[in-house]
This record gives structure tokens, sequence and C-alpha cells, in this order.
């Protein structure tokens, strides 16, 4: 098997590509470095720059490479800019999608691993989420994760092409410092910039119904979402057919006080976080069962919220050495 990585100079693209490198995949990268950072990826793994919805380019690198497998991450993914352009993560998004599985079919490719997210459920009234709750996203961006599943699953049926969708939920921490996520668009680089500019962290709404009345998340080690990817691959080189979608969470909630809380033990600055009014659109609670891909790809998570917490915190002090809290 080859595999090609879209979006595997990203954040999460790059541990994966490092992972499955690791253990031995045959790996190269497509990656436009609209967000990606060649930095991160090894020697070994080769990068071609240009874009996931190139349809010639495509053709040209799965012929070069002899390409049997595509594990696409190259996406838009923040919340808010969805809202405000629509069209462009639809275009990106979806658009894109639909231009790579022509590509892929075209090729005669077989596998292909698509990146989802927990935003395809929305605000779902349930205490663990497993695959077959109902989908109803809150944002253009949830939209194209959950349109782009539909094309996927359609696709592999039409052409014979087998799949994963990997729903993750919230993603945080670092395999090495180098790799860590550079964006301040999560939760967790968000209260490290706050306490970097001498701020207090803020929290979004302490009155809905969960135990401190903040917001409950599954958070998920980005190097046990990368350790995913490669169950998934292996799976379908193992020869598995038609098509699987997975949550990709650790089954286990935690409050946006109680991660503060751990935050501000991990880097010594324990300024009190202020609350704020809630965010449109922010569910109580998403919180992923993880049995489906315990079975399907016998993957399940083994970093916790702590080492989350401490990985990403070397990568931010990394990138930014003014970081001296405590
Ligand atoms: N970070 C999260 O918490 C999270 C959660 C759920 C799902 N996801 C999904 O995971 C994927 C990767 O996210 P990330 O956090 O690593 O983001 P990222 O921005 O760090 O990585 C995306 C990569 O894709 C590249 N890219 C974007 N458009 C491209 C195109 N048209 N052609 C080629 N390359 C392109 C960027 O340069 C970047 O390297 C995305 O699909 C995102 O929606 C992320």
């Amino acid at each position: 098997m080859t595999w090609l990585i879209t979006g595997g100079a990203g954040y999460i693209g790059a541990h994966v590509a490092r992972a499955m490198a690791a253990e031995g995949e045959r790996v190269l990268v497509l990656d436009d470095l609209s967000a990606g950072v060649p930095g991160r990826l090894p020697e070994s793994v080769p990068l071609v720059q240009g874009s996931a919805r190139d349809g010639e380019l495509l053709k040209r690198v799965f012929a070069e490479h002899a390409v049997t497998g595509v594990v696409h991450l190259a996406a838009r993914k923040q919340v808010g800019e969805s809202v405000a352009q629509p069209t462009r993560y639809y275009l990106d998004n979806v658009g894109g999608l639909a231009t790579l599985l022509d590509a892929v079919a075209g090729a005669g490719i077989g596998r292909f691993v698509f990146s989802s997210s927990a935003a395809v459920y929305g605000n779902p009234d349930t205490d663990l989420i497993t695959e077959g709750t109902p989908c109803a996203p809150m944002s253009p961006y949830g939209e194209t994760k959950l349109a782009g599943e539909w094309l996927v699953r359609a696709a592999g049926r039409a052409h014979g092409i087998a799949t994963v969708c990997l729903r993750y939920f919230n993603v945080a921490g670092a395999a090495r410092p180098e790799l860590a996520d550079t964006g301040v668009f999560n939760v967790v680089p968000m209260v490290f910039d706050r306490l970097t500019r001498g701020e207090a962290p803020r929290i979004f709404g302490d009155d809905y119904p969960t135990p401190d009345g903040t917001c409950v998340r599954d958070y998920i080690h980005v190097a046990d979402l990368a350790d995913a990817h490669l169950a998934a691959a292996r799976r379908l080189a193992g020869g598995a057919r038609g098509d699987l979608t997975v949550n990709i969470g650790r089954g286990e909630g935690v409050s946006v006080r109680e991660l503060v809380t751990i935050i501000g033990e991990v880097t010594g600055d324990r300024t009190p976080a202020v609350v704020e009014p809630r965010r449109p659109g922010d569910a109580p609670r998403a919180v992923a069962s993880s049995a489906l891909a315990e079975r399907e790809l016998g993957w399940h998570a083994r970093h916790g919220v702590r080492e989350m917490v401490e990985s990403a915190w070397l990568g931010w002090r990394l990138h930014h050495p003014e970081a001296d809290l405590g």
C-alpha cells in the first residue's frame, strides 16, 4: 500500500503521517501549506505542495507514486469562519472532496479514510453519543463534514471504494512539542493564549445542566487520534469492504472548569477564570461512546487529559518563548 495523506503538514495530519510511517506504512503528503508546516514532517515522508482540489495534480500524483489509499484531512475547520463564509466552506470541504473522490475513482484507488468531526451531531440530548445518534450540525462547518460523509459513502458504493469516516471529538496535545497545534481555535490553546497575555481564562456559561454548570467535552490526545487512522488504514488494507463511520473519543466527559483547573496546575498559573455569557451553539455535553471504534478498529485511547495538557503546554512554550507563567 502507498497512502496519500492530504493536509498531512497540518496539526493532526503530521501526527498521522508520522504514526503511519513509524509503523512501516509507505506514506506521502499533499498539502497546499495554507496552514501546514513542512518542518512537521520527517525527511522520509515526501511532501507534494499543491491543492487537494486540483484534479490534474491528483491524477499525476496518484500515478507517479502508485497511490493505493487516501487519508483525507485537508479542510477548512473554523466554525465561526464557516458561519461568515458558508460558500467557501462548501466549496472547499464538499466541492473539493468531490474532485478528490472523482480522481480516486478514476485512478482505481479502493481505500479512503475521511476526517469527520463530532460537529456533525450538533447538540444531542444524550449521555453518550453513539454513531446512531441523529446528526443535526449547528454550523456550516459541521454541515460540510456531514455532507462529506454522505459523499464519501455514496462514492464508495458507486465505485467500490472501501471507506472509513472518523468522527473526532475534541483534539488536544502533541506527540512532540514541534508538532503542537499553532492555531488558537480550540479551548486548550485559547486558555494558554489568555494566560500568556496575562489575562484570565474565559468560561462561556456556567449555568448549563451539567455537574458544575460548565460545558462537558470529550478530549482526545492527537497521538491516540493518529493511531486511530493507522487502525483504519490497516482495516482497509486488510481487505475490509463497505463503509464504517466511527466516533474517536475517550468516552469520558471533562468540564471546561475541570480543564481550566488542570491547565492551571500544569502551567503553574492559577488565575481564576472569568465567566462570560454562553456562546450560541455550544452543546452542554458532547461525550462519545467509543465502543464501536474498539470493536471495529481494535482501537482505544491511551492518554488522559493531563497528558494532553502537559504535552500541549510544552509545544506552546516552544512556539511562544515569552510564555513564562507560574
Ligand atoms: N483540530 C480539531 O480539533 C479537529 C476536530 C475535528 C475534525 N478535525 C478535522 O481534522 C482535519 C485536520 O485538522 P487540523 O486541526 O490538523 O487542521 P490544520 O489546519 O492544522 O490542517 C489542515 C491542513 O490541510 C491543509 N489544506 C487545507 N486545504 C487544503 C487543500 N485544498 N489542499 C491541500 N491541503 C490543504 C492545510 O495547509 C493544513 O496543513 C480537518 O479536516 C478538520 O476539519 C479537526
